[in-house]
């Protein structure tokens, strides 16, 4: 019976272009699908971006576009990469489509109709200036433990402290600089606790064959009650407040799905808006129980693809995932890929370089396997795999026999192909059965090294029987023909069990022979007396100037200037509100107890001396100062500090860090107007 698979990738997020870990999860799951279509299994291969979330809608902000272009912007240059390294995905969507909304709508429906919905308030940060809850990644302050400054809301880069955003010192949003205040707000939970999700996920990751052993004593962990007796899962908190560029939650005004609750819904949106175009009934597919649902994604998305997609489906009345597949993460040569440090690998670079994409193809293939294993990107090791194994010991089969071919023979194939011929191309096909099963299970590695060995095989025949002497000896006509002809079929059938890694590849061949499209199945029979075309060359060698050229740094983009972005937009009123003034700093002393702050009597015109506190002692002697005009905000709240009272603030420039740049630099300028500034002016 012919399998009916819908197989998908995770949904990338679409605030960034492809990196090389996404073709490799995409590389894998294409090899799968290829060869699932190779043996007539019905594929459906669907992807989608990954539209909402907190962080796309501040990344469209800060790029002054709506999310919905921000995001369209990316969708548009998805297709280059994934055409350029062949993956054959049957449709490409979004989660921001009509179809995503309505599902995770019903979805949702269906779960409230079941009671497994839960109404809770929780307080959270809220940034008051931004007018928004803020996620955790937006607030920064000073570590509660060490004291560094601007450590994120979860640990101290400093000093390992692992904390809550509330417990940082001086708490700010990221967004504004605004202080953060505690706002509650309802909340709405799937109840992910409760023993009905509990007892069907039991049942559902137990299912034997569904997971990778290593994935499910994962899961078994989550599951347990720890010393404290503290049930393993928690309910899952699938509520954010406006503004969020995501799904509107039914019959709740200003919330929205939190987008790990309508991203995997995706999967089915992409699947749906291909059905429909193709006049086929979504419905009446995801209701079929033959269909199998596959999900490839990687170890760091886990929890959600096992605990609550299968419960959203399976409460929801829907088909479950019938396996996750998880992979994973891809490495340069044993270091974790970083864009910031312009390391890793830009997977157009690597097009644009004129590299062909299935060497890389090929190179993955030969590190993956079913195990949730990193698996590294080493130059050497690339240069050797596809130079030495791909084009010495298989291409080269082709090229050594095909010349004779067609000079000597018209190209037409001997049907004889003599004993030894027979016997090798035999003991090829015999280990068809053995590579379907190794691709079946994700063994790509394997599978490689098992169609090399075969390979090694025909090469020692071709040496043994040496074509070129054959040639030349008079007589000898039958038996070159033979030889010849043994190759060919050799590279048929070697041609066959790389061609889910090698697509383009496999089609030139298909070219070159005259043939069909290869399944698993024409292993079985023999080209006999046919007739092949021309041989040309089919793959050259991987240059080291080119593998060079695509590890060379990245240009390292700038930073951007004081090394933080500018501020979001203000109007001319926003403005207009700052009273900033010129002040004559009229006295100026250390204060006592304080390695950072000057005393600061200044005056602004006003009859009276305003006393400032200003962090400036790092970079100026108070002698410097006294007698100078400066710039100061003279309507700011007074501010109690330990020392005194601050009338206000002077505006002195540095860079975000705060840190000097060099040697001789105190990182610190107080502005100074041009001469005949007075005392009391305003600044706009
Ligand atoms: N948007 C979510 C997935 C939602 S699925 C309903 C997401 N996006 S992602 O862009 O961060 O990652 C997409 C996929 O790429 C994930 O499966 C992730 O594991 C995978 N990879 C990210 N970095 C990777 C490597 N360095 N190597 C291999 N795969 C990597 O998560
Ligand atoms: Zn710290």
């Amino acid at each position: 019976m012919t399998r009916k698979l819908f197989v998908t990738t995770a949904l990338p997020y679409a605030n960034a272009p492809f990196h090389i870990g996404h073709m490799m999860e995409y590389i894998q799951a294409d090899i799968w699908v290829r060869f699932q279509r190779m043996v007539g299994s019905e594929v459906h291969f669907v992807c989608a971006d990954d539209a909402h979330g907190a962080p796309i809608m501040i990344a469209a902000e800060k790029a002054g576009l709506t999310p919905q272009a921000f995001v369209a912007q990316i969708a548009a240059a998805r297709q280059q990469y994934l055409a350029g390294f062949h993956i054959g995905f049957d449709n490409w969507h979004s989660t921001d489509a009509p179809e995503n909304h309505e599902l995770a709508q019903d979805i949702y429906r269906a779960l409230r109709k079941h009671g497994l919905i839960a109404e809770r308030t929780i307080e959270q940060f809220y940034d008051p200036v931004k007018g928004m809850f803020l996620p955790d990644r937006y607030i920064k302050g000073e570590c509660p433990k060490c004291g560094a400054k601007d450590q994120y809301g979860d640990n101290c880069e400093n000093c390992g402290a692992v904390y809550a955003p509330t417990d940082l010192k001086h708490p700010y949003s990221t967004l504004s600089g605004a202080t953060p205040v505690m706002k509650s707000s309802e909340h709405y939970f799937f109840q992910l606790s409760s023993s009905r999700c509990v007892d069907f996920l039991k049942e559902w990751t137990n299912t034997p064959g569904r997971l990778q052993p290593e994935v499910l004593n994962k899961i078994k962990e989550w599951f347990a009650t720890d010393e404290l007796g503290h049930v393993g899962l928690n309910d899952w908190d699938i509520s954010r407040d406006t503004p969020y560029f995501g799904i509107e939650i039914p019959d709740a005004p200003g919330k929205y799905f939190y987008v790990w609750l309508d991203a995997p819904v995706g999967y089915l949106a992409s699947l749906k808006n291909l059905l429909d175009r193709q006049g086929a009934g979504f419905d009446a597919f995801m209701a079929d129980p033959d269909v199998e649902q596959i999900h490839f994604i990687g170890k760091d998305i886990i929890t959600f693809h096992t605990l609550f997609w299968p419960a959203m489906l399976h409460f929801s009345g829907r088909k479950v995932p019938n396996h996750i597949f998880v992979h994973g993460f891809l490495q340069l040569s044993g270091e974790k890929m970083s864009k910031s440090r312009g390391t890793g690998i830009s997977p157009l670079k690597y097009l644009e370089l004129g590299m062909n994409a299935e060497w890389m193809r090929y190179y993955i293939a030969t590190k993956l396997s079913s195990k949730v294993e990193d698996i590294d990107f080493n130059p050497d090791d690339f240069m050797a795999r596809v130079n030495s194994d791909l084009v010495g010991k298989y291409i080269n089969i082709a090229s050594r026999a095909a010349g004779f071919l067609t000079k000597r023979f018209g190209g037409v194939l001997s049907a004889d192909l003599g004993v030894e011929g027979r016997v090798l191309l035999d003991g090829l096909r015999a280990h068809r059965a053995d590579i379907e099963v190794l691709y079946e299970e994700r063994e790509f590695g394997k599978a490689l090294r098992e169609t090399l060995l075969l390979a090694d095989r025909v090469n020692e025949y071709v040496d043994q029987n040496k074509p070129w002497e054959l040639a030349k000896l008079v007589g000898q006509e039958a038996v070159l023909h033979d030889v010849c002809s043994v190759c060919i079929e050799a590279f048929r059938l070697l041609t066959i069990y790389l061609k889910p890694v090698l697509p383009v590849l496999a089609a030139q061949v298909e070219a070159f022979l005259r043939i069909e499209p290869l399944r698993f199945a024409d292993a079985a029979r023999a080209l006999g007396a046919h007739t092949i075309g021309g041989y040309q060359h089919l793959m050259q060698r991987v240059d080291a100037k080119q593998l060079e050229a695509l590890l060379e740094p990245a240009q390292i983009e700038l930073p951007p200037p004081g090394g933080e972005p500018i501020a979001p937009e203000i109007k001319v009123d926003d403005f207009a509100k700052i009273d900033l003034r010129i002040a004559k700093i009229v006295e100026c002393s250390a204060v006592e107890g304080s390695t950072k702050l000057l005393r600061l009597t200044l005056d602004v015109g006003e009859g009276r001396m305003r006393n400032v506190f200003s962090g400036i002692q790092s970079a100026y002697e108070p002698a410097q100062l006294v007698g100078k005009f400066t710039v100061m905000v003279a309507n700011l709240a007074p501010r109690k500090m330990k020392f005194g009272i601050s009338e206000g603030m002077v505006l002195a420039a540095s860079h975000a860090d705060g840190k000097t740049h060099e040697a001789v630099d105190p990182g610190l300028y107080i502005l100074e107007p041009w001469p005949g500034a007075k005392a009391g002016m305003r600044v706009r």
